[in-house]
C-alpha cells in the first residue's frame, strides 16, 4: 500500500493565478481598509477566505449542466436534484434555495421572532444573523472541549447534552426548535458524533421541539464518524449520512459546501404544514417550489455533486490535506486547532499573537499579515465576527481564530507547502504585528464590510 495520499483526480481545465509582489499587496490591503473581504479576488494568490462555492466541479458535473431543464414548473432537473438529496437525507419535503442563508431566512420566518431562543452547538454567522434579524436569540451550547483549541477530543463539535437539557427546561416555550451544525464550522470545522446527534434528537423530541440539522459539511462529518466513532468503521459514508439525518425533522443546507456546487442550497422538512408555510415564503422570495433560487442546470450539478462528495477516496484526500498542514504548523510551534477540521485549518491567533489584546483583533492582524507576506487570503473567526453584543457592547469572543478554508479539489500539494512557508516567515516577525481598530461597521455581521485602521 502506498503511503502518499494523492489528489484523486487529474486537472482538465486551469485558472491562472496573477502573481503580485509584497509591496503591491501592502498597498492593496490598505486600500481595502485591512478587510480581506474587501480585496479583489484578482489580487489574491491563494484564496482561503471560504470553502463555499469555490470548489472545482467535475467533468461529470459540467456535463450535467448541459442537461439542465429550465422549465418554470415541474422541471425534470428538480426531480433529479430532489432524488439525489433524498437518497442521502430522507426528508419528505426538499425545498431548493439559492444558498444556505436563504433556507435559514425561511426557517426563521417560521421559528424566529422576539423572545425566541434557539440553541445550537455553534450557530454560524449567517444563521445567527437570520435569528437575530427576526428578533430571536441564538445560543451556543457546544461541549467545553469545543472551545479549547488544544483539546484532542475526537468530536469537538458535540452538543453539551446536560446544558441543552437545562436550557430546554429553563426556557420551555421560548424554544421553537433545536439546531445542530455538522461539522461545527464556527468552532473549527470539528465533527459531531452520530451518538451525539441521536442524543440531541432524543432530547428535542422529549421536549416536543423540532430538531433541525445545518448539514453544510455532512460528508466530512460522516468521514470523521467513520474514522473515529466506535462501531462505524465498516459502514459506508452514505449509510452514516442517512443515519445522521434520519433522526432530524428538517435541515438547512448550503450546497456550496458538501454538494460541490458553486451556488445552491435547500431547506428540508418532514412536517406538511410547516413545508407549506415555507414554500409560500419561497415563492415570494426565491422562486417556484421546483426551482427555488436555482437554475435547472445548478440543480443538475448538485445532483451529480452529491454522488461525488461521499466518495471515500475524495474524503480521505480532503481531510488528509488539512492534517498535513496542521501537523507541520504544529511542528513549527504555530498554535492550531487540533485535531484538524474538515474544511479548514484554524490558527489560534489569540495565543500566537498574545501581545495583541482580543479587542484589538489578533485574528484580523494575522489575516492581514498572511496577505501581505504571501498573498494568502483568510478570514478572522473571533472577536470581529462574534464580539458585538445585541445590546451594543463589545466583548472578546470565545476564541480568536484565523480560518484557512480549503476550497474543494482546487489547490494542490505545492500550494499547501507555500502556505507553510508563509507561516515560517511569520514565525520570525509575529511579535512586530500590530492590532487594529474598527473605524466603521454596519449593524449586523460587521466582519464582511467593516473598515479598520492599524494601531
Ligand atoms: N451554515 C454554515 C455552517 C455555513 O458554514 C454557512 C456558510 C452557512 C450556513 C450559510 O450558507 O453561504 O450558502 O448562504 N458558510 C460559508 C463559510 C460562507 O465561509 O463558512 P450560504
Amino acid at each position: 500500500m502506498m503511503k502518499t495520499i494523492i489528489e484523486p483526480f487529474r486537472i482538465k481545465s486551469v485558472e491562472p493565478i496573477r502573481m503580485t509582489t509584497r509591496a503591491e499587496r501592502e498597498a492593496l490591503i490598505r486600500k481595502a481598509n485591512f478587510n480581506t473581504f474587501t480585496l479583489d479576488a484578482d489580487d489574491v494568490l491563494i484564496d482561503l477566505l471560504t470553502d463555499s462555492g469555490t470548489g472545482a466541479m467535475s467533468a461529470a458535473q459540467w456535463s450535467a449542466v448541459m442537461r439542465g431543464d429550465e422549465s418554470y414548473a415541474g422541471s425534470p432537473s428538480y426531480y433529479r436534484f430532489r432524488d439525489a438529496v433524498q437518497n442521502l437525507m430522507p426528508f419528505k419535503h426538499i425545498i431548493p434555495t439559492h444558498q444556505g442563508r436563504a433556507a435559514e431566512a425561511i426557517l426563521f420566518s417560521i421559528f424566529g421572532g422576539v423572545g425566541k431562543k434557539i440553541p445550537n452547538n455553534t450557530h454560524f454567522d449567517t444563521t445567527r444573523g437570520n435569528i437575530e434579524a427576526s428578533g430571536a436569540e441564538g445560543h451556543d451550547l457546544v461541549i467545553g472541549e469545543g472551545t479549547d483549541p488544544a483539546s484532542l477530543h475526537p468530536f469537538k463539535g458535540n452538543m453539551d447534552l446536560p446544558r441543552l437539557a437545562r436550557f430546554l427546561e429553563e426556557h420551555g416555550d421560548a424554544v421553537p426548535c433545536v439546531m445542530m451544525t455538522i461539522t461545527n464550522n464556527a468552532g473549527g470545522g470539528q465533527p459531531v458524533a452520530l451518538e451525539n446527534i441521536r442524543a440531541v434528537a432524543e432530547l428535542a423530541r422529549a421536549f416536543g421541539k423540532p430538531f433541525i440539522i445545518d448539514g453544510c459539511r455532512f460528508a466530512e462529518n460522516a468521514w470523521f464518524i467513520k474514522q473515529r466513532e466506535p462501531g462505524q468503521q465498516d459502514r459506508s459514508i452514505p449509510d452514516i449520512v442517512r443515519d445522521c439525518f434520519a433522526v432530524a425533522d428538517g435541515m438547512t443546507m448550503s450546497a456550496k459546501k458538501d454538494a460541490f456546487g458553486n451556488i445552491g442550497g435547500w431547506l428540508a422538512l418532514n412536517d406538511d404544514d410547516l413545508a407549506e408555510v415555507a414554500r409560500t415564503h419561497l415563492i415570494r422570495t426565491e422562486g417556484f417550489p421546483t426551482y427555488g433560487g436555482l437554475a435547472g442546470r445548478d440543480m443538475e450539478a448538485l445532483a451529480q455533486g452529491l454522488t461525488e462528495i461521499v466518495d471515500e477516496d475524495y474524503l480521505r484526500y480532503r481531510i488528509r490535506t488539512n492534517e498535513y498542514i496542521v501537523e507541520r504548523l504544529d511542528a513549527l510551534g504555530v498554535p492550531v486547532v487540533k485535531p484538524a477540521g474538515g474544511h479548514a485549518v484554524f490558527i489560534d491567533a489569540r495565543s500566537w499573537l498574545d501581545h495583541i489584546p482580543p479587542l484589538e483583533y489578533p485574528g484580523q492582524a494575522l489575516a492581514v499579515a498572511l496577505y501581505e507576506i504571501a498573498g494568502i487570503r483568510t478570514a478572522e473567526i473571533g472577536t470581529v465576527m462574534f464580539g458585538r453584543q445585541p445590546d451594543g457592547s463589545e466583548k472578546p469572543a470565545a476564541m480568536d481564530l484565523v480560518r484557512l478554508a480549503m476550497p474543494r479539489r482546487t489547490y494542490t500539494q505545492s500550494h499547501a507547502d507555500y502556505i507553510l512557508e508563509a507561516f515560517e516567515e511569520l514565525a520570525e516577525i509575529r511579535r512586530s504585528l500590530k492590532g487594529l481598530r474598527i473605524t466603521h461597521e454596519p449593524k449586523l455581521m460587521r466582519h464582511f464590510t467593516c473598515r479598520y485602521e492599524q494601531l
